[in-house]
């Protein structure tokens, strides 16, 4: 029998299967960084997997770095989500919001009196654009400047501010938040051993330093939401904008998977870039994690139905995330169940726009002919 379709606690949530959307920013919250119906139809088309991970979602004007995604720090952005969160419901599906702070990756153009966007240090992202407006208004890629970086002061304001959007996700009806500390985003620029050399308590060469941010981070949501209800995305030996190798970095996941296991939440989450153009966790590295972290495990990146399989069979993980495939499947669990064959991404739409190549992606049963 397919583990894939068993179900799963996550939290204090049982999921009726163990297919993750996974994170997916669709830059399409084009009036006050809102969530919209629009948003609400696109997740309620997906809401047969066990659970959907929304897009990024700002937890501050500082935390963002494209325009057009939803925020989740205002009351209009909460009311906006709530559509969301009711539509999965009444589908009977589950729904995480994914809370973002893109750190240094972002441009004056888009933070609070034009200021420069913050960091662990003040060193730049080579060759890292971000999605902001040119000198002539216009929405495009703009090459990220050098930031500055977080006073200790400053970190516990971003401390506060995972805390009200943690909150927030609450009042719009989030079964839980995912923390993204992932892809070379704020976290991980501290996390980072070849970036953060700070000489504070928040960097370097000491790991318990660099974990410091995120783990406050972490616990500080757990306590005011609940720990079952939090959960967090990682990228072990991420690349993803500028982020290098350094030594001892195995030895500072491993420390972190330790630290989170005494913590109970809801799920540690693994991003391997690879389908992202970037180099994959390193072989067995997962199995690695998985026997230094005690609690439930979802892994993402690359993944078929039988790679999924494959994974759930051998207990290297306990769910498994889907990106590009939900994209462009909205009924993927349905598909994978079937062995329906999946529709393609079309990778112009992927970004911005309307509904088209968002919530215009063909259900298998809408395509005349395929009966059950
Ligand atoms: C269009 C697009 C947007 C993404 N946005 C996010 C995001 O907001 N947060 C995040 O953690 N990962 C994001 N990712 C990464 C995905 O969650 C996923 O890890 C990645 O696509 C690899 O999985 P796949 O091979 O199944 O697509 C994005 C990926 C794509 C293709």
């Amino acid at each position: 029998m397919d583990k894939l379709f068993t179900p799963v606690k996550v939290g204090d949530t049982t999921l009726h299967n163990r297919i993750v959307m996974a994170p997916m920013t669709r830059s399409r919250a084009t009036v006050g960084d809102t969530a919209d119906a629009l948003t609400a139809k696109y997740y309620q088309q997906r809401a047969s997997a066990g659970l959907i991970i929304t897009e990024g979602s700002q937890i501050s004007v500082q935390g963002q770095g494209y325009l057009f995604t939803p925020g989740i720090y205002n009351d209009e952005q909460v009311k906006g989500w709530e559509l969301s969160t009711k539509a999965v419901h009444d589908a009977g599906g589950k729904i995480y919001v994914q809370l973002w702070h893109v750190g240094r990756i972002s441009h004056p153009s888009l933070q609070k009196d034009g200021q420069l966007p913050v960091s662990s240090v003040p060193v730049k992202a080579q060759n890292a654009t971000c999605y902001a407006r040119n000198e002539n208004g216009e929405p495009g890629p703009v090459p990220v400047p050098t930031p500055r970086a977080l006073s200790i002061a400053e970190i516990q304001d971003v401390v506060q501010d995972y805390v009200r959007a943690a909150k927030n996700a609450i009042r719009a009806g989030f079964d839980g938040v995912e923390i993204h500390a992932a892809n070379g985003y704020l976290l991980e620029q501290f996390i980072n051993g070849g970036l953060n050399v700070r000489t504070d308590q928040y960097g370097g060469i000491n790991p318990e330093n660099r974990l410091r941010f995120v783990l406050e981070v972490t616990d500080a949501i757990s306590q005011s939401i609940g720990a079952e209800k939090t959960g967090i995305r990682l990228a072990p030996f991420g690349r993803l904008f500028d982020m290098h190798a350094f030594e001892g970095e195995e030895e500072t996941w491993l420390l972190l998977a330790d630290k989170l296991s005494k913590r109970s939440l809801a799920y540690v989450h693994l991003s391997d870039q690879k389908t992202l153009g970037e180099q994959a966790i390193p072989d067995g590295f997962i199995d690695t994690f998985r026997a230094a972290y005690s609690g439930t495990l979802i892994v993402a990146g690359g993944f078929d139905k039988s790679r999924a399989e494959s994974y759930l069979q051998q207990g290297k993980t306990d769910l498994i995330g889907f990106g590009r495939p939900y994209i462009a499947n909205p009924d993927l669990a349905e598909r994978l169940a079937n062995d329906w064959p999946l529709n393609e991404v079309n990778r112009a739409t992927m970004y911005g726009g309307d509904e088209t190549g968002y919530t215009d992606y063909p259900f298998w049963s809408d395509t005349p002919g395929n009966t059950e």
